[in-house]
């Protein structure tokens, strides 16, 4: 099912999202939705508060098949930053030069609600994941970015 993607100025967006307890077949189906979504419109990472659902949850596909995180966390970063243009699914039609950690772990709970789920990202991946991770907190990357650009041909969202 595609759900509908919350834009810039809808609260949702500025909400601090509550961590996930466990599991439920309601949120295996949430992750179902947001994948079919994010691949309708092209995306590369979608926050559950995007589409409306203030919930600790990301799913990313930069191209290498797809990541889903519960209540991901960046516990370690090298001290290499490096910028680059990001977009938002919720800003459509703006780009903006943004800076990143360049290689980063993260850790979230695993699919079967239990344990830790380590993932190690570099470039691209690393950057996504800064990305959807500040949406959770309720940053969005025009906060932090050095230049907003518009782009010329709309984002087709
Ligand atoms: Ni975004």
């Amino acid at each position: 099912m595609i759900l509908r993607i919350r834009k810039q100025g809808d609260p949702v967006l500025r909400m601090r999202s509550v961590p996930l307890k466990k599991i439920t077949k309601e949120i295996s189906t949430l992750v179902k939705n947001m994948l079919e979504t994010m691949y309708e419109v092209d995306g590369i990472g979608l926050a559950a508060n995007q589409v409306g659902l203030p919930l600790r949850l990301v799913v990313v596909d930069i191209g290498e098949g797809p990541i889903v995180l519960f209540n991901p966390c960046i516990t370690e970063h090298d001290n290499e930053e490096t910028v680059g243009r990001e977009g938002c699914l919720s800003i459509p039609g703006l780009t903006g030069e943004v800076k990143r950690w360049e290689e980063i772990v993260v850790h979230g709970m695993a699919e079967n609600g239990l344990g830790c789920e380590r993932l190690e990202a570099r470039g691209l991946l690393a950057r996504v994941l800064q990305h959807e991770i500040d949406h959770l907190n309720g940053i969005l990357f025009i906060d932090k970015a050095k230049d907003i650009r518009k782009e010329q041909v709309e984002a087709e969202v």
